[in-house]
């Protein structure tokens, strides 16, 4: 597949196959994700990769976690919205046409928890990557770096026809990850991949989400205007 061409067709997959995915294309798809640029070639990154009884574990406890109302405690500082900006309204723009496409009215409380429950139960997908950096480092020193490791996965994940969802929901409760997946407490959880084979037919995985165009959000300087 062209770069431009996977560029196009990854998009946040919510929705899976019942169908797992072998170990050595996880293989694959993480060789490919350390090819990442890093600052000073630091690659602050290691993975943890969840499938079977074991990833079922989890997903029971994040579901029974999150509907007793446990208090998220990710081990990643939290990013917030002022309320009336631009960002919150895309927040919003995007459960829209989530719940839309799931057909999930406003008012359907129980529609929406259980939406929400399948965000920690990581889609359902048959597999989760979670993705740790080590706890001497600053808090925001290797964001950067794992942002670009996670596009070049979930790009070399959509390359072999895998769909993937970058997930926050999966890291609320680290606590959980460290008890039954055995996180050691030197490493911070910071983001979780929902991988597997995309259902074509799951609502959700439909919908485009869009984006204001770079020509809106870029300024230039020193361009002949002319062709
Ligand atoms: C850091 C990060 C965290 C995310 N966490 C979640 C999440 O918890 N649940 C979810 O459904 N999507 C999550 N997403 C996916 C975004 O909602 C998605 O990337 C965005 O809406 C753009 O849509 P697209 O990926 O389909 O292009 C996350 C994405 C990123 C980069």
């Amino acid at each position: 597949m062209e770069v431009a061409e996977a560029i196009k067709a990854r998009k946040s997959v919510r929705g899976f196959l019942d169908k797992p995915v072998a170990k050595e294309l996880i293989e694959k798809v993480l060789q490919l994700a350390v090819r990442a640029p890093s600052a000073m070639n630091t690659q602050p990154w290691e993975f943890y990769v969840l499938a079977g009884d074991v990833l079922d574990a989890v997903r029971k406890e994040n579901v029974e976690w999150l509907r007793a109302s446990a208090p998220p405690q990710p081990d990643h500082l939290v990013v917030g919205w002022p309320k009336d900006s631009v960002y919150r309204r895309r927040q919003v723009d995007l459960a829209k046409q989530l719940f839309s496409a799931m057909g999930i009215e406003r008012e359907d409380k129980e529609a929406r928890a259980a939406w929400l429950e399948r965000g920690f139960r990581y889609f359902d997908a048959p597999a989760a990557i979670l993705v740790l950096t080590d706890r001497c480092l600053t808090d925001a020193g290797p964001l950067m770096d794992l942002g670009a490791m996670l596009q070049t996965l979930c790009l070399a994940a959509t390359g072999l026809g895998l769909g993937t969802c970058i997930e926050d929901q999966g890291v609320m409760y680290p606590d959980i990850l460290r008890k039954i997946a055995g996180v050691p407490e030197d490493k911070r959880i910071m983001m979780s991949v929902a991988i597997g084979w995309p259902d074509p037919d799951f609502p959700a995985n439909k919908i485009e989400i869009p984006r204001v165009p770079a020509s809106e959000i870029t300024t230039w300087f020193g361009f002949d205007t002319r062709e």
